[in-house]
């Protein structure tokens, strides 16, 4: 399952990506988790300590520079738009308890299809990751789906986007679900996060309209305070987990 999660800022991205990356460990399935947010802290979601967060990708300017072969020359800049990534997730993902997590970082003229070799190297690592291996992949991605073109996104089984109770994170979910429409992924779902009360969910559905509510995720106090403490995700049995697995079987089937 290839799986990409998107969302208003805090709306829950990254404790969704975490969640259902846990899960698939915890099946025993092969699964990355993929920070692809250039304000991404699913390492700490995972529980992976501060001294073994890798370095994203984005930045590792030597090997960007030596995959695409990047250099100046009289008429401009060229670079391979191909280059070989197929070691890269074994190179450079740090296991977080049977999840491998990769940091992808921002391409800082940003932007989609932006031409410069740091571009080259990530799309070609995401397709790498979305068309050519078994593993699960999730993807924690930034608001919209700024580093997805359609050739990655041919090979996302389906996109949720993360929708809190609130007008804006709806507004949101919606501008993401054309975005998604636009490159071509077919299958887009929504799961309404930190709910507290029935009156949130109706609330919600009627605003969503014709958007699919796939999951209820309740509000955790254990995870709001596991946060404001600075501590990973412990996701322990609880109405929070058994509702991930719900969204996790659902996904599947
Ligand atoms: N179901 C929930 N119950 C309580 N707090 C939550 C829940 N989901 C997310 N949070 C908290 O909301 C904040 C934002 O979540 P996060 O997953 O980092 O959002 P995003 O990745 O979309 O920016 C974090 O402090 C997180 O612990
Ligand atoms: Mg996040």
């Amino acid at each position: 399952m290839k799986l990409a999660i998107g969302g208003k800022g805090g709306a829950g991205k990254t404790t969704l990506a975490a969640a259902l990356a846990r899960r698939a460990a915890d099946l025993g399935r092969a699964v990355v988790a993929v920070d692809a947010d250039p304000d991404g802290n699913l390492a700490s979601a995972l529980g992976v300590s501060e001294a073994r967060i890798p370095r994203p990708i984005a930045q590792m300017r030597e090997l960007i520079l030596q995959r695409t072969g990047a250099q100046d020359q009289g008429a401009g800049l060229m670079f391979k738009l191909n280059p070989r990534v197929d070691d890269l997730p074994d190179r450079f993902s740090v296991d977080a308890g049977g999840v491998r997590l990769l940091v992808l970082g921002t391409v800082e003229s940003g932007g989609k299809g932006c031409l410069c070799p740091e571009g080259a190297l990530l799309k070609t690592l995401m397709q790498h990751l979305l068309l050519r291996i078994d593993d699960d992949v999730i993807l924690d991605m930034e608001a919209g789906l700024e580093h997805m073109g359609r050739a990655s996104a041919s090979g996302v089984d389906a996109m949720i986007t993360v929708v809190e109770p609130g007008m804006r994170s709806v507004q949101t979910a919606t501008r993401i679900r054309k975005l998604a429409a636009d490159i071509g992924i077919k299958r887009a779902f929504v799961v309404a996060n930190k709910l507290s009360r029935q009156q949130e969910r109706d609330l919600l559905q009627r605003a969503l309209g014709k958007q699919t509510i796939i999951g209820m995720l309740p509000f955790d106090e254990e995870l709001a305070r596991a946060d404001l403490e600075g501590r990973p995700l412990d996701l322990k049995n609880g109405a929070f987990v058994e509702a991930v697995n719900r969204i996790g079987e659902t996904m599947e089937s």
